[in-house]
């Protein structure tokens, strides 16, 4: 296990790491902490399915690991996570690669976007972050209980703490918008999946973790004003203020070859073997996290309106 606080790259986490024959799946792969992710996977000898919303993205960063992997063994799907019609075409898709998938990471976001819905009508933060994932897993459940021994890893942030789920208005139709409180909601339903997801399916191999991977340097940011980083380091220095630590205001960014580091080995830490429905930070669990995003009882709430929101467009 990486050493606490020593900040290991994720390709450090894999060293001695050996996937060969194994199959693992990336959302948001195009990108950021994803691509970063697809490159270390790459490197433990898995096939690396990476999956982004355009061809032409998805062909710069699979030729991007390959030049950074000798043999890296990749293969690309478009999906976008705001059209469950997106969904399902990459979910047909992607058995024909992988009929067995050792490792799915729900890793694409989106963060503080203006007011929007996705094509299905939820609201867009809710909609990527959360349903668009809920579904691809729900669909691509076969391929990771034929795996014999599977791990879902679901992106979700520190910033789970900016907002819980409202149940009886998940898509902003009666409320006025907070991109911050959207945001905060959508990470909490990664968590809550997480917590519902590995109750359901541990018993067939396939065990769920939740992993915030800090602040990190990336695109992420690109709907954020002077303003809204102000605001961000405000709530930042309140969380660190209600722990009783120190803070200097300063948001701590790292690189996404650091970032990235929590989930890869949350996808391959063998410390995390027998383990499941954890949330995880610096390469450790951590119970750094708010009791409603993963209380049992909101989570099966949750599982049973997500399916109740996809299912109205699965018809
Ligand atoms: N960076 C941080 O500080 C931080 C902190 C906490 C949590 N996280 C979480 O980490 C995850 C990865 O974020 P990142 O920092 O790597 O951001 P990023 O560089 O912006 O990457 C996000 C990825 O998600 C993809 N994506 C966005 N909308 C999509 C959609 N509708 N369908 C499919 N893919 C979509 C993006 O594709 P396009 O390039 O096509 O948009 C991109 O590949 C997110 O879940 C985020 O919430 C990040």
């Amino acid at each position: 296990m990486p050493e606490p606080g020593s900040r290991p790259t994720a390709l450090e986490v894999v060293e001695g790491v050996d996937l060969t024959g194994r199959t693992c799946v990336v959302t948001g792969a195009t990108s950021g902490l994803g691509r970063e992710s697809a490159r270390a996977l790459a490197a433990t000898g898995a096939l690396v399915v990476m999956t982004g919303r355009t061809q032409d993205a998805l062909d710069q960063a699979e030729a991007w690991v390959s030049s950074e992997v000798d043999g890296a063994l990749t293969a690309t799907v478009t999906l976008d996570l705001a059209s469950l019609r997106s969904v399902r075409d990459a979910a047909y898709e992607i058995p024909a690669i992988a009929p067995e998938i050792h490792v799915l990471m729900n890793n694409a976001g989106v963060m503080f976007t203006p007011f929007s819905r996705t094509a299905d009508g939820f609201e867009v933060q809710l909609g990527t972050n959360h349903l668009g994932h809920f579904e691809l897993t729900r669909l691509l459940t076969p391929q990771l209980v034929a795996a014999g021994g599977a791990r879902v890893v679901i992106l979700s942030s520190g910033g789970h703490v900016m907002g819980d789920l409202d149940y009886d208005d998940p898509n902003w139709e009666r409320r006025e918008y907070d991109k911050f409180v959207a945001y905060g909601a959508s990470k909490t339903a990664n968590l809550l999946h997480m917590v519902e997801l590995d109750s359901r399916l541990q018993d067939q191999g396939v065990r769920a973790f939740s992993v915030n991977p800090g602040a990190v340097a990336t695109s992420l940011a690109r709907h954020m004003s002077k303003e809204d980083f102000s605001s961000l380091r405000k709530y930042a220095a309140a969380s660190t203020a209600a722990k009783g630590e120190e803070t200097d205001g300063i948001l701590d960014f790292t690189m996404p070859d650091q970032g990235a580091a929590t989930q890869v080995w949350a996808a391959v830490g063998p410390e995390l073997e027998g383990r499941g429905s954890a949330y995880l930070e610096e390469c450790q669990v951590s119970d750094d996290v708010q009791p409603y995003a993963v209380d049992p009882d909101r989570a099966a709430r949750l599982w049973e309106l997500s399916d109740r929101l996809c299912g109205v467009v699965r018809g």
